[in-house]
């Protein structure tokens, strides 16, 4: 009997230019547009295997190897239905094909990284559902159209979609078929731009994207402010930056749309505090290092941002960071040896400051403070796998 199935990673994206705000919570339409760099699946991803068959009684999910409940009218729900509308239609039209739009489905996902680590699994999980099931049913539907589904499930979910330097463009109609993603460039147009993940303990439980961003648009009035003045200048800006490859624009206004998106949380009634000592130390660093290289006449060589969490996420050309990792071991002490997939490291990182650095500008943390250092870059959009890297077993149940 056939096996109808598929199996798809897809990568997390960190934002230059935060979406927070929903004018529709149930559509997931944002009130500004966004901007990301998608990271390299290589060191983070999800994967995510779906298979459609006429004996499962309903549709199931497992998430790392747990099952989820798939709410009626959820996200999860939402996302599935959408994807068997669309099956629906392809059957419609050729009707020599299975009926895999009648049959339920059985999903089993994995993140290659601890979801306890902070790091936006949401984006990654949900392009890995959309991508398995659009793998598994054949759909003829471009990125930009999945992306549409996938922001149903998380909204910075329809920018993993694809590669590279990738646009949420709002939209402005009411059924939200106009808010999707679109590529800006593709990875290869712009490949030096290397990422540097900084995972900053936390012990307190923050406050989710999804209400947190609700109670700023309830009562910012700062967040008006961006949505209407500062937001579509930025995106023209970085875009030109991107296509320019101009590092010192895309630096700047990627740190200054971080600390906006920090500004209207701290705005928002009862405020918000995303960042804490640790992240703020980042910053003083980054901006201390940038300082050095315009004072000896340089550019920016480094751009903080930070997403709804205290992890720093740095994004710098490639032939920066080598110093960066040095600055940042200098100041946070690893328990372990930094993992070096680059090479940047012949004998070891020592923690050298660059010339020129004023060391007082944060004072050192002990082991611990920042637990892991994730060097990656920007990287390619989702991919279907080889059969042998399912998640599912021959039962249809996670490996
Ligand atoms: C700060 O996409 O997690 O990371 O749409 O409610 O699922 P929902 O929110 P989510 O919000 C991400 C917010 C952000 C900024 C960004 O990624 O653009």
């Amino acid at each position: 009997m056939a096996v109808y199935q598929a199996t798809a990673s897809a990568p997390v994206n960190i934002a230059c230019i935060k979406y927070w705000g929903k004018r529709d919570t149930k559509l997931i339409l944002p009130t500004n547009s966004s901007l990301s760099v998608t990271l390299d699946q290589d060191h983070l991803r999800s994967t995510t295997t779906s298979r459609a068959d006429s004996s499962f009684e309903k549709d199931r999910l497992w998430l790392n190897g747990v099952e989820e409940e798939i709410k009626e009218g959820g996200r999860l729900a939402t996302c599935i239905r959408e994807l068997k509308r669309l099956r629906k239609e392809v059957e419609e039209k050729d009707s020599s094909l299975p009926k895999l739009s009648s049959y339920a489905v059985h999903i089993s996902s994995r993140n290659n990284f601890p979801t306890a680590a902070g790091l936006a699994s949401s984006a990654s999980g949900f392009a890995a559902l959309v991508a398995s099931l659009a793998a598994l049913y054949q759909l003829p539907a471009s990125p930009s159209q999945l992306s549409l589904i996938a922001r149903q499930g998380s909204g910075s979910a329809c920018r993993s979609l694809f590669g590279g330097f990738v646009a949420w463009e709002m939209g402005s109609k009411s059924d939200g078929s106009d808010s999707l993603a679109v590529e800006i460039a593709p990875r290869e147009h712009w490949p030096d731009i290397h990422a540097l993940i900084c995972v900053v303990s936390d012990d307190k439980k923050g406050t989710s994207s999804t209400s947190g961003m609700q109670r700023t648009v309830e009562t910012s009035t700062l967040l008006q402010h961006r949505i209407k003045y500062v937001v579509p200048e930025r995106m023209k800006a970085i875009s030109a930056a991107i296509r320019a490859r101009d590092f010192e624009a895309f630096a700047r206004i990627t740190m200054q749309d971080s600390n906006q998106f920090h500004a209207v949380a701290l705005d928002t009634d009862p405020p918000i505090f995303y960042m804490n000592d640790v992240s703020r130390a980042i910053i003083a660093l980054i901006v201390e290092y940038n300082r050095v290289s315009v004072a000896a006449g340089g550019k920016l060589k480094a751009a903080y941002t930070y997403d709804a969490g205290p992890n720093a996420v740095i994004y710098a050309p490639k032939e920066n960071l080598k110093e960066i990792v040095e600055l940042i071991l200098n100041y946070f002490p690893q328990a372990e040896p930094f993992k070096d997939p680059f090479g940047l490291f012949g004998a070891g990182a020592q923690g050298k400051l660059v010339e020129g650095f004023n060391a007082a500008v944060a004072k050192p943390f002990g082991v611990g403070a920042v637990k892991n250092l994730i060097h990656t870059r920007v990287g390619d959009g989702p991919r279907v796998l080889a059969p042998e890297e399912a998640l599912l077993g021959p039962d249809g149940l996670p490996k």
